[in-house]
């Protein structure tokens, strides 16, 4: 199948109640790791590019081969610009072929986050693309202990219905206790607000930050109305350790090293395939 928006899936995940991963990727083994859970697993997939990678001259390059590779199966697969930081950088994307785009505005004043994003939706229409903007901020593990209670970065729900009235957005990332990369303590999230918002607003809603959550915590959070999980670190954590014991042979070849990556995104896609209620539900034409 060719790359296909990933707009049909998280609707039908949030109206059955599990969730679509996005899943960050670098290089051609983490891709083909991707590729080998979502076969075994009929999972739908969106393989996500990070906004500073898709600086890199070989952006282009590198949509093209999951493009590829996407067409060698018939789960539906999409490619998504993560955490875009520009409304040019979301337009060149979505003329590099990315299905979907995020439009990171969240550290913007509310006025211009909405002016932005119903830029980038306006745009996006033309393509038949999908639209992801975020409202609150979801900040760094690190920073964590600075967060706290329903406190700063939160999702006000008194913004939501204006904001998704107001931009078209086809999905909202929100920030409810949820954070980037490796917590500092156990994170609490606010499911309550995760719930209200749900009330308000039809779009399917997002959690960015899976790392480091459990599987309890994201049952939780898919049961009260996330419909896409944003995974990163923990695989590429593990891609690394597996390189690190493999290059201790002495008879390690690059192919041994690299190898390394793709396991890790096999292992790690696999199991939060079947966590987040994914595997099986590919829709498949
Ligand atoms: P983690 O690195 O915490 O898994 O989060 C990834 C993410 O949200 C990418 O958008």
């Amino acid at each position: 199948m060719t790359l296909v928006s990933i707009k049909n899936e998280l609707i039908k995940a949030s109206l059955y109640g599990y969730a679509v991963p996005l899943f960050d990727v670098f290089e051609m083994q983490g891709i083909e790791g991707v590729m080998d859970a979502l076969i075994e697993k009929r999972a739908p997939t969106i393989f996500g590019i990070y906004a500073p990678y898709a600086k890199l001259p070989n952006c282009r390059a590198l949509s093209a081969y999951i493009r590829c590779r996407a067409e060698d199966t018939e789960m539906p697969v999409s490619i998504m610009l993560d955490h875009g930081e520009s409304v040019a950088q979301c337009l060149q994307m979505l003329e590099y072929g990315f299905t979907d785009v995020m439009y990171d505005g969240s550290r913007l004043p509310l006025e211009e986050n909405i002016a932005n994003s119903r830029q980038v939706v306006e745009a996006a229409y033309r393509f038949g693309a999908g639209v992801e903007a975020e409202l609150g901020q979801v900040g760094m593990g690190d920073d964590y202990e600075s967060l706290g209670g329903r406190g700063y970065g939160f999702t006000d729900p008194q913004t939501v219905e204006i904001f998704v009235n107001e931009t078209g957005v086809d999905f909202l990332a929100i920030a409810f206790g949820n954070a980037h990369g490796l917590y500092k303590r156990t994170p609490r999230l606010d499911l309550d607000l995760v719930r209200e918002i749900r009330q308000r607003v039809k779009v399917p809603l997002v959690m960015h930050g899976g790392t480091g959550l459990s599987d309890e915590q994201f049952r939780g959070a898919i049961a009260a109305g996330i419909s896409k999980v944003n995974f990163a670190t923990s695989i590429m954590n593990s891609a690394t350790e597996n390189m690190r014991s493999a290059a201790a042979d002495p008879t390690a070849s690059m192919f041994s090293i690299s190898e390394g990556i793709r396991t890790a995104y096999h292992q790690w896609c696999g199991q939060l395939y079947d966590i987040f209620g994914t595997s099986g539900k590919a829709s498949v034409r």
